[in-house]
């Protein structure tokens, strides 16, 4: 199977590279900037340059592949492009592309609740591409991720700053995943067929629980204050008074996510405790 991989300068992508590299798969991965990824180690010519938000410079992109996965979307704004210019049209125009090419599957990574949130930007912009793909008539595998590791370094910078802010009573319960664990199911899911995934990872932790380990993993007594519910909504107001719409988008996910249980089955290996580890040993080793 020859796959078409769409946001390997990612986070997950990366993993999803990595692992299809390590178990020599057929694949070739699109970025805009070609050297993040021969950074990574990805033969060059294993990358297509190209611009999903740009259809024409697409042209053919998915001819002789079986399918594509795509992680792309927006997590911190960085090119003043709303979510439906890149969460819904980019990945659209991929869709279009593997529908020209008869591509077989297409994996599509969304968000858990996404349906559910469909009132936060974010989620709208997700939620039209999963119903665009749903009705192509392209076989597809929705994976809908908890949350990732990734976001979990906010716990560990506020642990080394010396205090961390949790909203309400800290008792909201995540499963975070790892993107190792989270690209094996993403390359899994290529077998399955018009399919909807929910994961997370193997421990489901509160927020205090996760603020304490990564005190723990500095050897540092947790030191928390509890942001009440009010200040939370009146925050959330006045970034929507204030803030463009794209700034807005991420801002309005995380004051929403932050005060909601987000757990789904789960998978894999990694633990909160050994992310946090390995956060202070790259440190370590950097110094
Ligand atoms: N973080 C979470 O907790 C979480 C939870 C559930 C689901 N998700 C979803 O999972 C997906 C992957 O997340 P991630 O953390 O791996 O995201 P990430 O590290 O921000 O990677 C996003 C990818 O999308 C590409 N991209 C963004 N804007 C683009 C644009 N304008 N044009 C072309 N490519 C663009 C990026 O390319 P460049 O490197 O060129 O910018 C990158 O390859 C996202 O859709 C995210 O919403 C995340």
């Amino acid at each position: 199977m020859k796959v078409l991989l769409a946001g390997a300068t990612g986070y997950l992508g990366s993993y999803i590279a990595k692992a299809m590299l390590s178990k020599q798969m057929d694949f070739k991965a699109i970025a805009r900037n070609p050297q993040k990824l021969i950074a990574m180690g990805i033969p060059a010519e294993q990358i297509i340059e190209a611009q999903l938000t740009d259809r024409n410079s697409l042209k053919g992109i998915c001819s002789g592949f079986h399918a594509v996965i795509s992680t792309v979307g927006i997590t911190r704004q960085k090119d003043g492009l709303s979510y439906m210019d890149v969460d819904y049209q980019a990945n659209k125009n991929l869709l279009d592309e593997a529908l020209e090419s008869k591509v077989q599957q297409f994996v599509y990574v969304s968000v858990l609740n996404g349906e559910a949130l469909q009132h936060l930007q974010i989620c709208a912009a997700k939620e039209r591409f999963v119903k665009a793909l749903k009705a192509s008539g392209m076989p597809y595998s929705i994976v809908r991720p908890s949350g990732f590791f990734s976001d979990m370094t906010e716990f560990y910078e506020m642990a080394k700053k010396g205090r961390a802010f949790l909203f309400g009573d800290g008792q909201v319960k995540v499963n975070p995943i790892h993107g190792a664990d989270l690209a094996l199911v993403c390359i899994d899911a290529l077998k399955e067929q018009n399919t909807s995934i929910d994961v997370g990872g193997p421990e489901v932790l509160t927020h205090q629980a996760i603020a304490e380990a990564a005190f723990n993993s500095l050897d540092r007594k947790a030191k928390i204050t509890y942001v009440p519910n009010w200040l939370r909504k009146v925050v959330l107001r006045g970034a929507a008074l204030f803030l463009s719409k794209a700034q807005f988008g991420p801002i309005e996910f995380f004051l929403h996510v932050m005060v909601m249980d987000m757990y789904a089955p789960a998978y894999g290996q990694h633990t909160i405790r050994g992310y946090f580890n390995e956060l202070k040993r790259t440190e370590n080793t950097a110094k």
